[in-house]
């Protein structure tokens, strides 16, 4: 009999090492015993490893398996290693095993894998930070995954949230970020993770925006969300509440609706009225959101402005310029760039051959950030959980718009845009993909006020204009190859 003991849970290596030995040295799989460091040794089993001796030779297996054993490796069960290490042993005389479904092992291996899949897929979507500490902001969340997915689902978070420290605090093990890597932990008590924070409120805000009473699914949404993952979820609260104010409006809706049948629609296969129609649906949208983010209390900020300031522009715009925040004068006339700000915006555009009216501009954070000196109103700029927070709006009207490219102003709307911090002068005046929108980052206006001497400001005017010229050939390029 021979011991195996793997480092950890995760081992993919070490399996994949210790297997492949076992194989060659014609050791059959019920004479292997697999244990994980630490772990609860299977009985009679010690934490020794004794593998055979190392031997020259090979044999290949189908990527697949591979690609099937890696996922399945992260599931609970115990007899997983075994599991594995008996189909790899089959696999080597039948080459064609994972395509027989009904097979028990390759069945077997198969819905771990799936099962895994599934869980890691819920992590993604139920995972929810809360803030912790004031001046050295960080986020932490509580999971308790059914499998040992932290490690595969962990690269998720660093990307979506790549511009926050953040901590993900499970039983087993503890993944976190501080925005350049990753690093793994070992597990800790459900006590030691935040219960409340001041997000509380911007989540069930979120919730309450995105949820839509006509596409609600009762069961679907109960498979989708069980409820052994509500407890961990701020808007939790408000789901059975909204699931009865989504029927009891269906069934108004139904007691009043019209009885006139519906008028056939004329076909619109013409680009021409494709076009028209988009604009049609999109002008609704973007009237629908400005509507909507009225009474957007997603992050404190709407108690001292004014009036939320939305974006302003055609809905056929080509091209969307996204500033940082309202200014003075724009949170009194409730739009975008119409103080100093715009008026230098205003002169660039047009000395960049860019006519502002077929312009979508917006900002990233929709309400004025300040803090009163006597009669004036200072400036201050919006902090990570403000401009995350309002990103929802940028990223509704981007859906509305689908500009063929984005100028982000300034180093807050290029953290909205490219949902991570980017340094403006490392990315600035070159097209970026990000996630198939083309977006150029370039300053903010605003800079070009603040430089002290007027040839600075000249050579940055030109600058700035040479920016915008880039996104002026993109458009007549792409309209050209259109
Ligand atoms: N600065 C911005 O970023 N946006 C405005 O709307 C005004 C000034």
């Amino acid at each position: 009999m021979h011991t195996i003991t793997l480092d950890s849970e995760t081992d993919f290596d070490g399996w994949r090492q210790a297997a492949r030995r076992l194989a060659l040295n014609q050791v059959k799989p019920q004479d292997v015993t697999w244990t994980v460091r630490g772990g609860t040794p299977e009985l009679f089993s010690t934490e020794t490893n004794d593998l055979p001796e190392a031997t020259e030779g090979t044999f290949n297996v189908p990527a697949k398996f591979v690609e099937l054993a890696k996922a399945a490796i992260l599931h609970r069960d115990p007899e997983r290693f075994a599991l594995l290490y008996r189909l790899l042993w089959r696999l080597r005389s039948h080459h064609d095993l994972l395509s027989v479904a009904t097979d028990p092992d390759v069945a077997g291996v198969s819905a771990m894998a799936r099962a895994v899949h599934r869980d890691e897929h819920k992590m993604h979507a139920f995972v929810r930070f809360r803030e912790v500490g004031r001046v050295n902001t960080h986020f932490v969340a509580w999971f308790e995954p059914e499998h040992h997915i932290v490690e595969l689902a962990a690269p998720f978070f660093a990307k979506r949230f790549a511009d926050m420290p953040w901590s993900i605090l499970t039983p087993d093990v503890c993944a976190h970020w501080d925005g350049h890597e990753i690093a793994f932990t070992a597990g800790v008590a459900k006590s030691e993770a935040p219960t409340e924070d001041r997000l509380e409120e911007t989540w069930r805000s979120y919730y309450a925006a995105i949820f839509n009473p006509a596409r609600l699914k009762v069961k679907a949404m109960q498979t989708e969300m069980p409820q052994k993952y509500w407890r961990n979820l701020p808007e939790a609260s408000m789901i059975k509440p909204l699931i009865a104010s989504a029927e009891r409006t269906a069934g108004a809706m139904i007691a009043n609706e019209a009885t006139e049948p519906h008028k056939p629609q004329k076909r619109q296969d013409e680009p021409m009225a494709r076009k028209q129609t988009h604009d049609t649906q999109a002008r609704g949208t973007i009237a629908a959101l400005r509507e909507e983010a009225t009474g957007c209390r997603a992050c404190p900020l709407w108690k001292g402005a004014t009036q939320t300031v939305f974006g302003e522009g055609p809905q056929s715009a080509t091209l969307m310029l996204v500033g940082e925040q309202p200014g003075d004068k724009e949170d009194l006339a409730g739009h975008p760039f119409v103080g100093p700000a715009g008026q230098m915006l205003d002169r660039a555009l047009e000395d960049a051959g860019i006519a502002r009216a077929k312009v979508y501009i917006t900002n990233a954070v929709k309400h004025f950030k300040f803090v009163p000196r006597g009669k004036i109103r200072l400036h201050q700029k919006p902090n990570t959980p403000e401009i995350r927070a309002c990103r929802q709006w940028y990223e509704r009207e981007l859906a509305a718009i689908r500009p063929e490219l984005v100028v982000a102003l300034g180093a807050t709307a290029a953290q909205s845009v490219l949902g991570r911090i980017t340094p403006i002068n490392r990315s600035r005046g070159r097209l970026i993909d990000h996630d198939g929108t083309k977006v150029l980052v370039t300053v903010h206006p605003s800079y070009l006020l603040r430089l002290p001497d007027e040839k600075a400001k000249a050579l940055e005017y030109q600058r700035f204009i040479d920016d915008l010229k880039i996104a002026a050939d993109q458009l007549r390029n792409s309209a050209r190859a259109a």
